[in-house]
């Protein structure tokens, strides 16, 4: 799946500075955990089970039957199936939405049993003489005849007991008929509804991934359960049906008194379930035909005819090509359709040859559409193209291994868009977007390690927690990681072997480590010190990354685990003692040095001993996952070449720089003022990558001292350094008139004017006010570009009243574009005025205000404001039980709910009030957010240790440099 970004990167960055809006970083997709309990029927294997809710266990459930584990048996493996699916996209009398479908599966018996198990959820089947199924054979082989039939819901299974034996190597038919609710929880089969020209319209779409397949018609649910699928859509006249092939012919009959089309698709290659893709809709397309691969984007017949595809459309086939040269295998399809929906739960899901995206991921308007909607939207479609091969074409066993999948992604996404948009830069923002984000979760002594064991991985719960941060950032840090390594040709002719050994099959992470490791033995010249399993183990095995020190003064080089609270306990043991092979490229003096690979704990490396002006720089561009200290004397050489002449050193290398000191600081590793004097030269700095590594950082102390007497200080300083760069913008705009060209420097424009609004810098208040009220007056003509919306808009609201806020509120629900309706839903939470935060709050738990997919973050760009956060709070632990219920289900950003609400916490009485909350809702449970209610409290507590300890001395540090003191 794709990454859920909660707010777009550049609209996130600095939004803390006004202390008004929205999460500073982007928020990586974690699958919310399905909450459904067993109830118990009496049927065999049908005990609740209490472990999966977070309840104290009581009596823990013992699986004894077959039927009782999550994991299917091996005696049977799924061939092929017909699966025919009927949407009725109108309510039924009882006003329920259904959808009813038939299926047949083939599956070879590999073992004798009498018992079939295969997967169905939430389904009702229509009984033949009192069984849920019929089964028949292949060959002239006995059919035994059924005994008894029943579901189970726990381990949500259709369990087929039978008289006598399945004979091995014999193939058999299983047939049944079924119906399902089109619900809207996003899951499954499920319905998307949205307003065409005032009329409400329904889709009938789907969502697999992980464990959802089993919700549209029985199948052997498993990633490694590959099979050809048959697929039929039963739908009325005037709308489409489409699926993972390309149609083949439909035909015209009547069920049920109500003429139908049929579509039938071409049998799809042989795959996994969770990439299964079923819709049913009334939307419009684009396409291109060239070289025998068609390409349509589909969306809203009004956000086609806007022309609002045609950019998907114009970078899909170039990033195909890209990957079939970097893969070096062909696409491995006939068709490939990407259609944007009004409800989606994830940023997008890979669906082999029909990709599903949140309307945000995948349309952009050239006129409303901003520059980081457009990157979104390339990264996005670049991310899910990537998985057509890997993931798709070659599919990891188990979901043990996810990480590989979703990491893998998350690192060549950044080629492909590299491809397509070459004057972006984009290689370089990995370092922001999943190296430094993902740094600040894994230097947690809660982390934990990229890659799980097969057998710790079981229920749906189990599956979903695994979408998360650490899976997709680290693993995409990693590989990023290994790749320079190896060097990038050698990565790719590895891939490629991999991929074609393994095509319509399935992996374990280790078949990847082997492809490459024979690449690398078949390269001259190439040496590394230990295989690649070996190396990659200790970044995959254990949890956590190194900090390397250097000391320049004698090439001593050492590594220890890096934690951000020195003081905090590692539960967790580590098979290697928690030390790494550390591959470490460096420079001196701005000349790249030979890389050095660090295997021990300590080493020394003479070529590192520097003296007099002579400057090292280590892990240049981030290119390894570790941070670096350094000794005192080369700390200072290196601020000082910032202070003179920061354009020696790399926009990353600055950003690294920054990034290393602030947390290096925060781990009571190097004293505070050095960091802070990191960003001194900032009033210098004009690039986009290192503000944002300094605005992430200095989000930080604005969190923790916006509430108070700091927050002045630190506020004269920040307006003290941004001002700059505001007149720079002001000065190459021509007073705002025109948009910096570079992509980049756009982002940076975008900080510039959120930064000098927030921190009182002349002028922008003045600024923004009269471009908002320029746009109240005539609402039909916004004059403020789109780039610049997102802070505007936040900024407006923050200095204004109802007035502005039930504008913005109009404007939201008449928005026909979804990236232009998140902005303004962004922005209305940046109000200070108590009540309409409250009345928003309750805004966010009605569907008909906000949609569903969108009620947690909603909640956490209220929490994100200073004002907002008690409230929101408030609202949380009031409301726990129903939010989640109700939104803890199917809510991808569920588990970061508990860290938006709780990222200002910094007090004992705030910490208290944590505890006491996950005591008092423990029989509610907190599902995918067990994990973050653990860092929350992790988190509360080093901030409380280091608000205590380090208040005074930043009040000073700050108070200094405002009141024109000297403190380099
Ligand atoms: C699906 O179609 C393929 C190709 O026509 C065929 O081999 C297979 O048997 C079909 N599956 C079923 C369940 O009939
Ligand atoms: C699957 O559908 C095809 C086409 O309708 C039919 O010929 C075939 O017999 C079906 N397979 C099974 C196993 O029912
Ligand atoms: C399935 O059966 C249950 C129990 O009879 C019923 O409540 C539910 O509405 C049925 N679902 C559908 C989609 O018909
Ligand atoms: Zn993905």
């Amino acid at each position: 799946m794709g990454k859920v970004y909660n707010v777009s990167k550049n609209v996130g960055l600095g939004l803390l500075v006004l202390a008004v809006s929205a999460l500073v970083t982007i928020i990586a997709l974690s699958i919310a955990y399905d909450k459904q309990r067993a109830k118990n029927q009496g049927k065999p294997g049908d005990e609740a089970d209490s472990s999966s809710t977070s309840l104290p266990p009581t009596t823990p459930f013992t699986p004894k039957q077959p039927w009782d584990y999550y994991r299917l048996p091996d005696s049977l493996i799924p061939h092929s199936y017909n699966v025919t699916l009927w949407p009725r996209l109108k309510p039924n009398e009882d006003g329920m939405y259904i959808f009813t479908g038939n299926s047949a599966v083939v599956f070879r018996c590999e073992k004798e049993t009498d018992l079939i198990i295969i997967h169905a959820n939430k389904l009702n089947f229509t009984t033949y003489f009192g069984n849920h199924a019929e089964l028949s054979a292949l060959g002239r082989v006995a059919v035994p005849a059924i005994r008894r039939t029943w579901l189970v819901e726990r381990t949500q299974y259709l369990v087929i007991q039978l008289s006598s034996k399945l004979a091995a190597g014999e193939s058999y038919v299983l047939h049944t008929q079924f119906r399902g609710e089109l619900a809207d929880d996003l899951e499954g089969f499920y319905r998307s509804e949205y307003m065409d020209n005032g009329v409400k319209t329904v889709v009938a779409t789907s969502q697999m991934q992980a464990t959802y397949a089993r919700k549209a018609f029985p199948c052997f649910d498993e990633p490694a359960m590959k099979a050809v699928f048959n697929v039929t859509i039963i739908h009325e006249h005037n709308t489409m049906a489409l699926s993972n092939s390309m149609e083949m012919y439909s035909s015209v009959y009547i069920l049920e008194n109500t003429a139908v089309i049929g579509t039938v698709f071409e049998p799809t290659k042989r795959m996994s379930t969770y990439l299964l893709a079923f819709i049913v809709c009334q939307f419009d397309f684009i396409q291109s035909n060239q070289s025998d691969l068609l390409i349509r984007i589909w969306a809203r017949r009004q956000a086609i005819g806007g022309g609002q595809g045609n950019y998907a459309l114009n970078v899909t086939r170039p990033i195909l090509q890209f990957y079939e040269k970097y893969y070096n295998t062909t696409y491995p399809l006939s068709k490939s359709d990407q259609i944007a929906l009004p409800d989606f739960n994830a940023g997008a899901m890979e669906n082999w040859g029909l990709v599903t995206y949140r309307e945000t991921a995948l349309l952009y308007d050239p006129v409303l559409s901003s520059t980081g909607n457009k990157e979104r939207v390339a990264t996005v479609i670049s991310h899910e193209l990537a998985h057509m091969w890997f993931g798709n074409l070659v599919t990891l066993h188990w979901w043990n291994d996810l990480w590989l999948n979703e990491g893998f992604a998350s690192y060549v996404e950044y080629l492909g868009v590299d491809y397509v948009e070459p004057t972006w830069n984009i290689k370089d923002q990995i370092i922001l977007y999943d190296v430094q984000k993902v740094f600040a979760m894994d230097a947690l002594a809660s982390s934990h390690p990229l890659s799980r064991k097969e057998e710790e991985v079981n229920k749906p719960a189990e599956i979903s927690e695994m979408f998360n941060t650490i899976s997709y950032s680290k693993g995409a840090a990693v590989l990023r990681m290994l790749s320079e390594f190896l060097s990038e040709p050698v990565f790719a002719k590895g891939l490629s072997s991999y991929l074609n050994t393994f095509a319509f099959d399935n992996t374990v992470h280790t078949d990847l480590w082997d492809h490459l490791q024979t690449a690398a033995e078949n390269t001259p010249g190439l040496n590394i010190p230990h295989t690649v399993h070996e190396i990659m183990n200790r970044w995959t095995l254990q949890m956590g990354f190194p900090v390397v020190t250097i000391d320049t003064r004698t090439g001593a080089v050492s590594q220890r685990h890096f934690l951000l609270d020195s003081a905090a306990k590692v539960d967790r043991p580590s098979p290697y003692n928690y030390t790494w092979f550390v591959p470490i490229k460096w420079m001196k003096n701005g000349v790249d040095q030979q890389q050095y690979w660090l295997l021990q704990k300590t080493d020394t490396h003479s070529q590192m001993r520097v003296s007099g002006d002579d400057w090292i720089l280590a892990n240049t561009n981030v290119s390894g996952y570790f941070r670096v200290n350094y000794d005192a004397d080369n700390w200072g050489r290196l601020l000082s070449l910032l202070n003179t002449n920061h354009q020696v050193l790399s926009v990353m290398n600055r950003a690294q720089i920054i990034d290393d000191a602030f947390n290096l600081a925060r781990a009571k590793i190097i004293p505070t003022t050095m960091a802070l004097r990191t960003t001194k030269y900032l009033s210098e700095e004009r690039d986009y990558i290192p503000w944002a590594s300094a605005l992430r950082n200095l989000d930080y102390y604005i969190l923790m001292f916006d509430r108070t007497e700091v927050y002045g200080v630190l506020q004269a300083y920040l307006k003290k350094q941004v001002r700059p760069l505001f007149e720079y913008f002001k000065r190459t705009t021509a007073n705002w008139v025109n948009i910096p060209t570079g992509h980049t420097d756009q982002y940076n424009q975008i900080n510039a004017i959120r930064m000098a609004c927030g921190m009182g810098v002349e002028g922008c208040k003045e600024l923004i006010n009269s471009w908002f009220r320029q746009w109240m007056e005539n609402p039909n003509h916004n004059p403020i570009h789109p780039n610049l919306k997102g802070t505007v808009y936040c900024s407006a609201l923050a200095f204004g009243g109802v007035q502005e806020w039930d504008f913005a509120w109009q404007m939201f629900k008449n928005a026909s574009l979804a990236s232009e309706a998140s902005r303004l839903r962004s922005a209305l939470a940046c109000t200070k005025t108590p009540w309409l935060l409250n009345r928003y709050l309750e805004y966010t738990l009605d569907p008909t205000k906000i949609r569903k997919q969108d009620a947690t973050s909603t909640i956490q760009y209220i929490a994100s404001n200073v004002v907002g956060m008690p409230l929101a709070w408030n609202f949380v632990r009031a409301k726990w039980s129903y939010i989640f219920q109700k939104y803890g289900r199917g809510s991808f950003s569920f588990s970061n709910l508990i860290s938006g609400v709780t990222v200002r916490f910094s007090t004992e009485f705030e910490l208290q009030e944590l505890k006491k909350f996950k005591e008092e809702n423990l029989h509610v449970g907190f599902g995918s957010a067990t994990m973050a209610l653990e860092q929350a409290i992790e988190k509360t507590t080093a901030n409380i240790k280091w608000v205590t300890e380090n208040k005074a001395e930043v009040l000073e540090w700050f108070t200094k440099e405002t009141m024109g003191g000297h403190s380099r």
